[in-house]
């Protein structure tokens, strides 16, 4: 490791990359790129119907984005074609066998090339239907892992889970893999083949109920949070991953396996530039509301940790744990997060918003202040919430609906809108409340010792480095990711 370094690592290598179009995928392929011009190529698995339309998606939305352009500024006029020459899109979908990629010629051509797999795809909706995630988080993994076998060059499996398939456990939550059929509440033994039936009888139940497309999606999820919630996990999509991350651990044999567990990722905090960010994710779209003036209180627990690192410092992590774990092989699972060595908590996030808004007061188009930064009030229990929240709601939706009849439903839509709003937001509340209570801390001791290894054993070690202990959150909060969430997000 000391002798090739990182970039020597990447050099001459030929990476598979799914989820591609996705956060984190297109900051990957956008710091190998940058830099390391000489990697050999760049595999991009994205969903369409042939090349032609992969390469479109390609064009328009991963090197379309604000995110690439340091590297265009780099190539100038010869960014094309550098392109054309290290990025080759390949329609497919990681919930097919075989990736789903077209022809076997190409598969056959691809897995005789492949060096590295870095499987990001995931649907990160946390009600997702459970259909549409237990193909995609968790055979998709499988898929990944089996197509992985195929390559007789490879020599790194790099795959992306989540820190918060620990569920709501507790205290220090370890690095450790899941055995195959683990549960967190201890109850039940888990079959992942069961899981799969469960869906055929439920969506044959569907057809033969003749149920319309919406109340199939609207079973699906509830299936989704049902099944998730049985077995101690608070939702659909860390259910799910974590059941993907149960058949890559399984069959690990001789394969050069890591799987990397990043906590919330927030905008990036220096590469390629600070403050980039896509997707408005779990505690931003808390930033959202209150700039929008949405947001005068929250379900939290001021003290509750909400583990986050910029995106930036998950790909430096994902990158070096990928050289190390090719020399070292110790260990499988690496968390990536701060709430071991930096934590922030909900009440310091609020204070910092706060302290934003108040200084930079969001305004119209027109000039005019949309909001007068004010204090939010936590609900720190959910008796607290429901007496305050929930109940008096509950009576004013009561209320509009016998108006609504006695006014012979003269206000039906104002009815329907406020009845849409409570259960809108009772269904955030419940998705919400594992994060916003969170009493875990992640420990980071594998991915400590991949950074003590690479920033001090490698000579371009600093170049990936991503210490999360320096990070003074309230600058990186009020000078980065807020503003950058504005722009991207809230435009
Ligand atoms: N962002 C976070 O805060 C965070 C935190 C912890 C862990 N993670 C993990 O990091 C990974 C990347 O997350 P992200 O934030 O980048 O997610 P994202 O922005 O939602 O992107 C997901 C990507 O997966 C692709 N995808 C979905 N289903 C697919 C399928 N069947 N076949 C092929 N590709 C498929 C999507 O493609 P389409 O464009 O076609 O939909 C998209 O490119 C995920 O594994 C996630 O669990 C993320």
């Amino acid at each position: 490791m000391e002798k090739v370094g990182i970039m020597g690592f990447l050099e001459e290598k030929s990476i598979l990359v799914t989820g591609a179009t996705g956060f984190l995928g297109k900051l990957f392929v956008e710091k190998v790129l940058r830099v390391q011009p000489n990697v050999r190529r760049l595999y991009l698995l994205l969903r369409a119907s042939d090349t032609l339309a992969a390469a479109e998606r390609l064009w328009n939305e991963v090197l379309g984005k604000d995110l690439f352009r340091v590297l265009k500024e780099q190539h100038g006029e010869g960014f094309h074609s550098f392109i054309s020459s290290k990025l080759i899109p390949v329609a497919g979908d990681v919930g097919e066998e075989g990736l789903g990629v077209e022809t076997s010629s190409l598969r056959e051509a691809l897995q005789s090339e492949i060096h590295v797999i870095v499987n990001s795809a995931a649907t990160t909706r946390f009600d997702e239907r459970y259909d549409v995630a237990l193909r995609t988080n968790t055979f998709g993994a499988k898929h990944v892992m089996d197509f992985s076998k195929k390559c007789p060059k490879l020599e790194m499996l790099l795959h992306v889970s989540t820190a918060y398939v620990s569920g709501e456990k507790t205290g220090m939550i370890f690095e450790k893999p899941f055995c195959m059929g683990e549960t967190l509440n201890g109850l039940s033994v888990l079959s992942i083949e069961e899981e799969c039936s469960v869906v055929s009888r439920r969506l044959k139940e569907l057809d033969a109920a003749k149920s319309t497309k919406m109340e199939e999606r609207v079973a699906m999820r509830k299936l989704g949070m049902q099944r998730a919630k049985t077995f101690g996990w608070p939702n659909t999509y860390v259910f799910t991953k974590a059941m993907g991350e149960m058949l890559i651990s399984q069959v690990t044999g001789n394969l050069p396996i890591a799987i990397v567990r990043p906590a919330m990722v927030s905008t990036t905090c220096k590469e390629p530039f600070p403050g980039w960010i896509e997707g408005c994710r779990t505690f931003d779209s808390l930033i959202i509301a209150y700039a929008k003036g949405n947001l005068s209180s929250v379900f939290a627990n001021p003290r509750a940790i909400m583990d986050t690192v910029p995106g930036d410092l998950v790909i430096n992590a994902m990158i070096s744990i990928m050289v190390y774990q090719l020399c070292q092989r110790h260990h499988l699972v690496y968390h990536v997060g701060s709430s071991s060595r930096n934590p922030l908590t909900f009440g310091m996030l609020a204070d910092y918003v706060y302290h934003y808004f108040l200084a930079n007061p969001p305004r119209r188009k027109d000039g005019r202040q949309i909001i007068q930064a004010r204090g939010v009030t936590f609900y720190r229990s959910k008796m607290q919430f429901n007496l305050r929240v929930k109940l008096p709601f509950y009576l004013v939706c009561k209320g509009l609906n016998l108006a609504n009849i006695a006014s012979f439903h003269s206000i039906t839509s104002t009815n329907n809108n406020l009845k849409r709003v409570f259960k809108y937001l009772m269904r955030m509340a419940e998705l919400y409340e594992p994060f916003a209570f969170f009493k875990g801390t992640f420990d980071t001791q594998n991915t400590e010792r991949v950074r003590e290894a690479t920033v001090e054993g490698c000579p371009d070690g600093k170049t990936f480095d991503f210490d999360v202990s320096n990070i003074d959150w309230e600058d990186y909060l009020v000078s980065t990711h807020i503003p950058g969430l504005l722009r991207y997000e809230l435009k």
